[in-house]
């Protein structure tokens, strides 16, 4: 067996497969498919100062080789998290990590300062790029000053791994990775949805209440890796891949173009044990190419 540890600023990984937010519950609604603890880490719900009561219904699409959503970060707030949900996940013997998203700094703040006091979660992704929330999210995560802006201001409340989760509905991306590490992320973990919509052309409606949407899935994947291969390059810290990964292979690629740790999100939905078949397949890859170490393949990409 090939050694399949990773680090993502003090976060010691077992292996580098985590699942998306928002596609994986709080993990325990996995629990009857895979042993978690056979994952690197679970990156849970996005979570709000306040609750949410997210977007009316219809809120998803398929689409070809994708889907659209607009959940629009249904959640009952931190405090509700902390009480409620926080006893029942924190003997899950993996990294649990909380996916923090505001409408306002203040928001992003309170929220990581309250996430903060939780010995069981190493870390947070700051969620700077939600395209399903009115105010907020994305619009922080679309311009370099108000992304550095909002990771600084979370940066000196919270003491453990900061990871900044990036939009791919900007110009250049590569921009906003540098402009987040210059805020004091131990990482960028890339890409969210990307902004789509989808027609009834009999009942000339759009399908989501919303009209727009996020579109994930094997249709992003292109775009997704070209981006993790962009930002791997313009930034020190480590990068996270997501966006279409559906098996193996796509996670081995994303490595290769610089991606230290990855996560799967619409997969989940297919096959729930799929991040477990991955991490498996990953280490026989390794074993295939006589590495040692799952370290050797990051950014090994012959260009
Ligand atoms: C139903 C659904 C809900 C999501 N909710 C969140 C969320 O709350 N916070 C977040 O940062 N990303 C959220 N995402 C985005 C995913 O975490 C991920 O970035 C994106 O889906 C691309 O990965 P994939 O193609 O593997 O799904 C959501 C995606 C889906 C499909």
């Amino acid at each position: 067996m090939a050694d399949l540890n990773v680090n993502i600023g003090e976060l010691q990984m077992k292996n580098p497969v985590m699942t998306a937010s928002g596609t994986f519950g709080y993990g325990l609604e996995f629990a009857d498919f895979i042993e978690l603890a056979r994952i690197g880490g679970i990156i849970v719900k996005g979570t709000t100062l306040h609750k949410r009561e997210g977007n009316p219904y219809p809120r998803m699409a398929e689409t070809p080789s994708g889907m659209l959503n607009a959940v629009g970060l249904q959640n009952k707030g931190v405090h509700h998290f902390v009480e409620h949900i926080y006893p029942s996940i924190k003997d899950i013997q993996t990294n649990m990590i909380v996916n923090v998203s505001g409408s306002a700094i203040e928001d992003y703040v309170e929220t990581a300062a309250i996430i903060n006091e939780l010995d069981k979660i190493s870390a947070i992704e700051l969620n700077i790029s939600c395209p399903n929330v009115k105010q907020g999210g994305m619009a922080f995560g679309v311009t370099a000053k108000g992304a550095e802006e909002v990771v600084k201001a979370v940066r000196s409340v919270y003491k453990k791994t900061l990871i900044v989760k990036l939009s791919p509905n900007v110009t250049d991306i590569t921009e906003i990775a540098r402009a987040v590490e210059n805020g004091g992320a131990d990482s960028v973990s890339l890409i969210n949805t990307l902004l789509g919509m989808a027609i009834d052309a009999e009942h000339r409606r759009p399908i989501l209440s919303t009209v727009t949407g996020g579109l994930s899935g094997a249709a992003v994947k292109p775009i997704a890796l070209r981006m993790v291969w962009q930002v791997s390059k313009a930034v020190k810290i480590p990068v996270i891949g997501m966006g279409g990964i559906m098996n193996w292979k796509d996670a081995v690629e994303f490595m290769l173009a610089g991606a230290t740790a990855i996560q799967i999100g619409t997969a989940n939905f297919i096959d729930p044990t799929v991040t477990v078949k991955v991490a498996e397949s990953i280490d026989d890859y390794l074993n295939r190419h006589n590495y040692t170490s799952v370290k050797d393949i990051i950014g090994a990409l012959e260009v």
